[in-house]
């Protein structure tokens, strides 16, 4: 199938990339940064979410993962960059499945403020994808991960002791690896045919934890 993501020069969009190349797709990429994946059925695009995109024609998945945290733009790129993109190559009859990597704070309002609006705005926007690829029997759905060991969380991750409350939070203490997340998204938009306009938590049970006081 010949597969759209963005973001895909690191971190889970690189991962998601390397998962359906592994799988004999074609991946067609977009990043703000040089190309990574070495590939013959990759194909980088140079490019901003909000800036030129490429003519790509006939796309069967589109998998909108760029995103920016506390960056001043994050509603711009995570939400606003989403939606062009998807509109761009997702609407159209040869369809099967629309992506969006959004984030357990979508949920929880936790982490930076514009980074949850914009996290939540993808929630919605991808249900109304939902509704409008259905007709081409295509699905729309999005992943909310909580924490993913990736360049992202460098911050957290190198200090040791930020690291162990952050492990203090989680149910299952550990985050998700991008390769993970690279299977969830698989599954959904390959795999799955029948779940559509849902949002899957994969945080480690972060959400879940709570204890009883007795
Ligand atoms: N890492 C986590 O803990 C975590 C948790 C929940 C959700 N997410 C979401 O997953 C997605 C990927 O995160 P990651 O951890 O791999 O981040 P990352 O920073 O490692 O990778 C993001 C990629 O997106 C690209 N990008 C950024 N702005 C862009 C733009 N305007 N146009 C095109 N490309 C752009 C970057 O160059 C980079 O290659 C993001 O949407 C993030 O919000 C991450």
């Amino acid at each position: 199938m010949r597969v759209l993501v963005t973001g895909t020069s690191q971190g889970i969009g690189r991962a998601i990339s390397e998962k359906f190349l592994s799988s004999g797709h074609t991946v067609y990429g977009l990043d703000i940064l040089d190309g990574t994946i070495n590939n013959a059925n990759y194909i980088h695009f140079k490019t901003d979410v909000l800036g030129t995109l490429p003519e790509i024609e006939n796309l069967d998945i589109v998998i909108n993962n760029a995103g920016v945290q506390a960056s001043g733009k994050d509603i711009d790129v995570n939400l606003k960059g989403s939606i062009r993109v998807t509109e761009k190559y997702a609407i159209q009859p040869n369809i099967k499945s629309v992506l969006f990597i959004a984030s357990a704070s979508a949920r929880s309002g936790s982490e930076f403020p514009e980074y949850v609006a914009s996290k939540g705005g993808l929630v919605s926007y991808m249900k109304n994808v939902a509704l409008r690829v259905a007709k081409w029997g295509a699905t729309s759905n999005s992943l909310s991960p909580g924490g993913v060991t990736t360049d992202l969380n460098l911050r957290v991750m190198t200090d040791k002791e930020k690291w162990q409350q952050i492990m203090n939070e989680t149910l299952l203490p550990k985050w998700a690896s991008a390769e993970e997340i690279a299977e969830w998204a698989y599954f959904v938009t390959v795999i799955n045919k029948s779940m559509t306009a849902e949002d899957l938590l994969i945080d480690n049970g972060e959400f879940a934890k709570s204890n009883f006081i007795w």
